[in-house]
């Protein structure tokens, strides 16, 4: 009798670990072929295989660099792989990117934190009608028109803080600039620096985004905890270490639910001369709230508010910063672009302040923008989807519940799109058509489609506005002292955070 009952559970575990799995290989393998390269990973190897490169290889920690290595090998389409049970598929083709992202409604993205508090009512997480509501409400905010408002307020940040730039801490300095900015552009320019025990709000934000991003890689507890029971992970077993993460969570959503209940209390108090005043994201979206009169809805939608806040702190800040870090990288690197492009800023932009109409005049800073942004893309690889249903991506046939990864960073190798495509040659995108065979899903350091980056105007006229101020002012060095190399945190980032040493121009 138990030699059965052994039979039927061994046979239920090969079937779910390996025959599933495996036929579903098989089948997209004898489909396309060479397109089609898979991988197949026995009870979790690929997860050991992940911890165990995280802990060994601290100069070279792209986790990226082995799919690198077989794409540029291989040149597949996709790339198929298992976690346990669970398919992952990787396109790389931008054919099939480009149903994939027109068709976002078939995938639900996976957030990385894996926490209801956070992220998951934000837009960037967010799902269907919840999604289109908030999208819709906030986009005329991140047109130029709108952003235009926000220059003088960039500058003025910029330049207070700018004098006083760390060069122990390079990539520190930046965020603080680019997390007041989002700050601002949510609670409105008078508010100030909000802070935490001494760290400022969005330093907070980005720790605490990171240490809950990473502890799936660093802890193999955590990890498979979080395969099994999902966004309950947290609340399971928790170590000492996750006890603290948690404790943080609370405490800062406190600081920022007390931020927006003053704000709907001085809306209600004023009598609804402020409600038409859309100067920042919160009165547009405490304009909805108070529109609510159910007392459930309310406080659901509260909830929504906080995320919506950590949600845009958590997408805008640091990606932008990163990119700020690797521009500052690159102008290092090669001496010759930064004394181009200081002269175009000196040429164009003779105040300190940096306006829009000038702003449109620096070609070859946006060129070089561009270019950093096509090989070191802070936002590398986008989300990870599930799919929701069953649905075909022109001929190729992904089931519910298979991770799809839209790998566009894979493009960048392509020498069908980009001549030289290995080389750092800002200059690339001052020709008239910089992109060979275009489908405009080449080139996609925002995503596209529905669901691109709602803020990707907002940061661009960001990056260009520092780096003015930047260039203006300082001589941009490379630091001989410390070793480089390219780190996925939550971004694709350079390490260490002072690579580059400013000098002050005299
Ligand atoms: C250099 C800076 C930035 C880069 C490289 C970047 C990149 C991206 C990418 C690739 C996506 C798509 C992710 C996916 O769905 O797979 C995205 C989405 C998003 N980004 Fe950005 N982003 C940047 C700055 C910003 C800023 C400044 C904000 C706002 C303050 C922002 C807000 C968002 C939001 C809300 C979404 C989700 C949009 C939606 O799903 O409808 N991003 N970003
Ligand atoms: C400049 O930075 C130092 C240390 O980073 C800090 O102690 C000081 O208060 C800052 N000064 C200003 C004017 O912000
Ligand atoms: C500040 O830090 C102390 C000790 O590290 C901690 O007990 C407290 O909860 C923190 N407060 C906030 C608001 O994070
Ligand atoms: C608000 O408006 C009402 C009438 O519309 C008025 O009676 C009341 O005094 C106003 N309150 C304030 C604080 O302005
Ligand atoms: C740009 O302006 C700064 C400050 O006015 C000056 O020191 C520098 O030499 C100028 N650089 C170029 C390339 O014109
Ligand atoms: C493409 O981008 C990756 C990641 O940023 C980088 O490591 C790689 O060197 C790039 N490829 C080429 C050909 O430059
Ligand atoms: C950089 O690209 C431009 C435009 O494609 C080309 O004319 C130039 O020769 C390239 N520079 C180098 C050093 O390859």
């Amino acid at each position: 009798m138990i030699i059965y009952v052994l039979y039927a559970v061994l046979g239920l575990i090969s079937y779910l670990f390996v025959i599933k799995p495996l036929t579903e290989m098989i089948r997209l393998k004898l489909q396309f072929g060479k397109d089609c390269k898979i991988s197949f990973n026995f009870f979790g190897k690929e997860i050991y295989d992940q911890l165990k490169e995280t802990k060994e290889s601290k100069n070279e920690r792209d986790i990226f660099n082995k799919q690198k290595t077989a794409y540029n090998k291989y040149q597949y389409k996709f790339f198929m792989t298992n976690m346990l049970w669970i398919i992952r598929i990787s396109i790389a083709d931008p054919l099939y990117q480009k149903e994939a992202l027109l068709n976002h409604q078939l995938y639900q993205k996976v957030d990385p934190v894996c926490h209801n508090d956070l992220l998951s009512k934000g837009l960037m997480w967010s799902k269907g009608e919840q999604w289109k509501k908030q999208r819709l409400l906030l986009s005329s905010s991140f047109e130029f028109d709108s952003l235009k408002k926000k220059v003088p307020m960039i500058n003025e940040i910029t330049q207070s803080k700018i004098d006083n730039f760390s060069n122990e801490n390079v990539l520190s300095s930046l965020q603080s600039i680019t997390g007041l900015i989002v700050i601002k552009s949510f609670f409105g320019i008078q508010t100030d620096q909000i802070y935490i025990n001494n760290t400022e709000l969005q330093v907070e934000i980005a720790n605490i985004m990171n240490e809950m991003g990473y502890m799936r890689f660093k802890s193999q507890i955590q990890s498979t905890k979080r395969l099994i029971f999902g966004t309950k992970a947290w609340k399971i077993f928790p170590t000492k270490e996750e006890k603290k993460l948690l404790q943080r969570v609370k405490d800062m959503r406190l600081i920022v639910e007390n931020l927006v209940q003053q704000r709907i209390k001085y809306f209600e108090d004023s009598n609804n001369s402020q409600i038409n005043n859309n100067e920042n994201f919160l009165n547009i979206l405490v304009n909805e709230y108070l529109k609510i009169k159910n007392k459930k809805q309310q406080e659901t939608t509260l909830d929504q508010i906080i995320q919506e806040f950590i949600t845009l702190q958590f997408a805008g800040t640091d990606t932008t910063a990163v990119l700020l870090y690797h521009c500052l990288y690159f102008l290092a690197y090669y001496p010759q672009a930064q004394e181009e492009i200081r002269r175009e800023i000196n040429e164009s932009c003779p105040s300190s302040y940096i306006n829009e109409n000038e702003i449109n005049n620096l070609k070859k800073l946006s060129a070089f923008i561009n270019e950093v942004l096509r090989l070191k893309n802070p936002a590398m690889r986008p989300i990870i989807r599930v799919a929701t249903q069953d649905h075909k991506l022109k001929d190729l046939k992904i089931k519910k519940g298979w991770l799809v990864c839209i790998d566009y960073f894979l493009q960048n190798q392509s020498e069908k799109h980009f001549d030289n495509a290995g080389q750092f040659n800002y200059t690339r995108w001052l020709q008239d058509k910089p992109i060979k065979e275009d489908n405009n899903f080449i080139y996609m350091p925002f995503s596209a489609g529905p669901r691109n980056c709602i803020g990707s105007q907002m940061a661009l006229l960001e990056v260009k506005i520092i780096l003015g101020q930047i260039l203006k002012r300082y001589q941009i060095m490379i630091n001989k002292n410390v070793e480089v190399s390219w780190e996925i945190h939550f971004n694709h980032q350079l390490s260490p955070t002072n690579a580059v040493i400013l000098n002050k121009i005299k």
